[in-house]
C-alpha cells in the first residue's frame, strides 16, 4: 500500500499522541512527536538559566539555537522513540508541570519554530509518518493526505493531565492543572507565528466521549478510505 503523511493537530491532553502512537504502529509508520521538541528546547532553557520564574531570554536563547541538538531513539521495550536532547534522554524531564508551563511561551518565537519545522519536515520527508502536534497539518505538511483536528473539552482534559500526573507520582492539584491547560490552549491559539487552528482539509474528531478503541478505529477507516 502507498505510503503517506498522516497529521495530528489540536488542542493539549486531547490524547493526540497516544492515538498516533497506535495508529503508528499498526499501519508500521514512524511517529513523530513534534511537542516534545518544543518541550525539549525549554528544558534547554531552563537548563541553562535563560528562564526565571515569570520571563526568559528570548536573544540569548536565539543565539543559542545551534547548541541544541535534538534526535528520537527508539526504545524497543516502550516500543516508541524517546526524546533525547543533546545526546541525553530527557524523556521524563519534559513532562512535568514546569516545562509545560513554559513551553507555550517559547513555542512562540519564530526562530525556534523555523528550526524546528525544518527538522519535522526532513523526518517525515519519505511519507509512512505520523506527526502530532499544533501546526503539522497547516505549516509542516499542507500537503498531508490526512489531517486529523482532535478536540476535547477543557475539563475532560485537564482531569486526563492530572490523572496521568499523578500516576507518575507528580503532586499538583487539579486547579493548577486545569488553568495551565486553558492557559496553554489561549496562547497556542493567539500567538502570531502558526497559531494553532484547524486546516479547512482536516477531519474533527471530538473525542471527550469517545474510547481509545473508537478514536483508533476511526482514524483507520479514514485511512483505509484514501
Ligand atoms: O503536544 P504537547 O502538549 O506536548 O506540546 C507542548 C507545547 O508545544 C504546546 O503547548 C504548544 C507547542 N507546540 C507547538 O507550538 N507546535 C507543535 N507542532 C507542537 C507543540
Amino acid at each position: 500500500m502507498k505510503k503517506i503523511t498522516i497529521a495530528i493537530d489540536g488542542f493539549s491532553s486531547t490524547g493526540k499522541s497516544t492515538l498516533a502512537k497506535q495508529v503508528a504502529k499498526q499501519l508500521g509508520y514512524v511517529y513523530v512527536d513534534t511537542g516534545a521538541m518544543y518541550r525539549a528546547v525549554t528544558l534547554f532553557a531552563m537548563q541553562n538559566n535563560l528562564i526565571d520564574e515569570i520571563d526568559f531570554n528570548k536573544e540569548e536563547l536565539i543565539k543559542r539555537l545551534s547548541e541544541i541538538h535534538l534526535s528520537f531513539q527508539f526504545n524497543p521495550q516502550l516500543g516508541f522513540a524517546e526524546m533525547y536532547l543533546n545526546n541525553v534522554n530527557v524523556e521524563k524531564q519534559i513532562r512535568t508541570l514546569e516545562v509545560s508551563n513554559f513551553v507555550s511561551q517559547i513555542a512562540e518565537v519564530s526562530q525556534v519554530r523555523a528550526m524546528l519545522v525544518k527538522q519535522q519536515q526532513q523526518m517525515g520527508k519519505d511519507k509512512g509518518v505520523v506527526m502530532d502536534g499544533r501546526d503539522i497539518g497547516t505549516v509542516v505538511f499542507p500537503n498531508a493526505e490526512l489531517k486529523i483536528f482532535m478536540n476535547a473539552s477543557p475539563d475532560v482534559r485537564a482531569q486526563r493531565r492530572y490523572d496521568e500526573l499523578s500516576e507518575k507520582g507528580q503532586l499538583v492539584s487539579y486547579d493548577r492543572v486545569l488553568e495551565n491547560v486553558m492557559q496553554r490552549d489561549y496562547i497556542d491559539t493567539h500567538r502570531e507565528d502558526s497559531p494553532l487552528v484547524k486546516a479547512d482539509d482536516a477531519i474533527e474528531i471530538d473525542n471527550s466521549y469517545l474510547s481509545r478503541e473508537e478514536q483508533f478505529k476511526k482514524v483507520l477507516e479514514l485511512v483505509n478510505n484514501i
